[in-house]
């Protein structure tokens, strides 16, 4: 059986989704025959209450000099960053000479805020092709692996920090302890640590199992998020749903004692209990969910296909690649996967190999259907297209339900 990756109790996995490759390892035909797959499995421990991969690809495999996610592709993200980082400036970052620290810089999104008006910041961003964006915009990075250790060094170099930032990047961690024991020496005796990402609550409300893919090592609710700052001696001071990435909580976590406790923890605290986020039921009932949705997506799409309608997947997005995987999506369905990341245009959709083309391959011929991969950026997304919606197209969805959409 395998132990949980916080508090080293035994559990049962709740779901196998079979073989699954990187799901940001768009490729080319030519690596076809050495691609990487492993087991995904998902579990749930009823003692920290934390749900977790029961197995993860090594670290360098998804984060490297070719990371195909830059996080800067989103308007809407861009603009939540800087709402993200305002908001930290007007709050936190009050004392004389302030310091920020993001983990998971990436591009530079949200530091890219700080620097403007010359806020001493420094990100950390192991992946060296996106790290290398941020740096040519002029934004302090080192491109490495938030731990313990780096925690240290930064402390050494630059003192402590009055605010750590980390978006969508906390739950790719499998060694969290090193990252909260690293926070606990990174932060000043006032300062905060503010990170987010994908809330189980919401995956399990709606069925949006495509948040799970290698990556995501961790779906985090505030009872699991309690226990693991718990042990080193931080607590969760505030919680604030955010509605991005189809719906994700952001954390405020300090030193214990130090703030007061807000009544948004506790409201957060009971609604899990009502949503069953502590009982592996849950789980359970969310396993059949999955199956669910994966057959009526299956018996849209297979519809389609003998009726000869064209159908293009709309984003070649990381969680896309769970769903292709998962439900066994061919070429022969969609015929091809639009997406605006030059990067991935001309490769190949990982494990599925379905071409993923530029974007003007789907204006210059709208399909009569689109499978929005990317649901989580469904206003913007339907927002921009129109004209594609008034000749006729129809979008395929899948989260929270299966449905044809006009
Ligand atoms: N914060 C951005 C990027 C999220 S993608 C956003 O929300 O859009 C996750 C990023 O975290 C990737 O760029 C990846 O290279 C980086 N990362 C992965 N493991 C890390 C670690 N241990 N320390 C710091 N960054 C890490
Ligand atoms: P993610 O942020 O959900 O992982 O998805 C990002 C991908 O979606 C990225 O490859 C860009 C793509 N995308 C489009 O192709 N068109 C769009 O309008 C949007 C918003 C994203
Ligand atoms: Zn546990």
């Amino acid at each position: 059986m395998p132990q949980c990756l916080i508090c080293k109790t035994p559990y049962e996995p709740f779901i196998d989704f079979g073989k699954m490759p990187i799901a940001n390892g768009f490729l080319t035909a030519e690596q076809f025959d050495k691609e990487y797959f492993f087991e995904m499995k998902v579990g749930f421990c009823s003692n920290c209450k934390m749900v977790q991969l029961v197995e993860q690809p090594d670290r360098e495999m998804m984060f490297h000099e070719n990371y195909a996610f830059f996080s800067s592709t989103s308007t809407r993200q861009v603009q939540h960053f800087k709402e993200f980082a305002d908001l930290t400036a007007k709050e936190h970052l009050t004392l004389t000479d302030p310091f920020v620290v993001e983990i998971g810089s990436n591009d530079g999104i949200m530091l890219q805020n700080f620097a403007d008006v010359g806020i001493r910041h420094l990100g950390i961003e192991p992946s060296a092709n996106v790290a290398q964006a941020a740096i040519d915009k002029g934004i302090e990075t080192v491109t490495e692996f938030f731990d313990e250790k780096l925690a240290q060094t930064i402390v050494e170099k630059q003192g402590q920090a009055d605010a750590v930032l980390a978006a969508n990047v906390m739950c790719h961690i499998p060694y969290l302890h090193s990252v909260a024991a690293g926070i606990k020496i990174l932060l000043k005796p006032t300062g905060v640590f503010m990170f987010e990402d994908p809330y189980l609550g919401d995956i399990v409300e709606k069925t949006s199992y495509d948040q799970i893919y290698d990556e995501h090592v961790f779906f985090f609710s505030v009872a699991s998020i309690s226990f693991l700052f718990g042990q080193h001696d931080l607590e969760v001071v505030d919680v604030l749903p955010q509605n991005v990435h189809g719906g994700s909580m952001r954390y405020v976590i300090a030193h214990k004692g130090q703030k007061q406790i807000s009544q948004a923890v506790i409201q957060q605290q009971e609604k899990e209990q009502q949503l069953g986020l502590h009982l592996p039921e849950t789980f359970e009932k969310l396993r059949q969910n999955i199956e669910k949705s994966r057959e009526e997506l299956m018996n849209i799409l297979t519809d389609m296909q003998k009726q000869g309608k064209r159908v293009v997947g709309y984003a070649a997005t990381s969680k896309s690649t769970t769903v292709t995987n998962y439900c066994g999506i061919t070429e022969e369905m969609v015929e091809f996967i639009s997406d605006t990341t030059p990067i991935k245009q001309g490769k190949f959709s990982p494990g599925t190999h379905i071409p993923v083309r530029a974007y003007n391959d789907f204006c210059d011929n709208y399909p009569d259907y689109a499978l929005l991969f990317g649901w989580n950026h469904a206003q913007e997304i339907m927002a921009k297209e129109e004209k594609f919606m008034e000749s006729g197209g129809k979008w395929i969805v899948y989260v929270p339900s299966v449905k044809v959409q006009e």
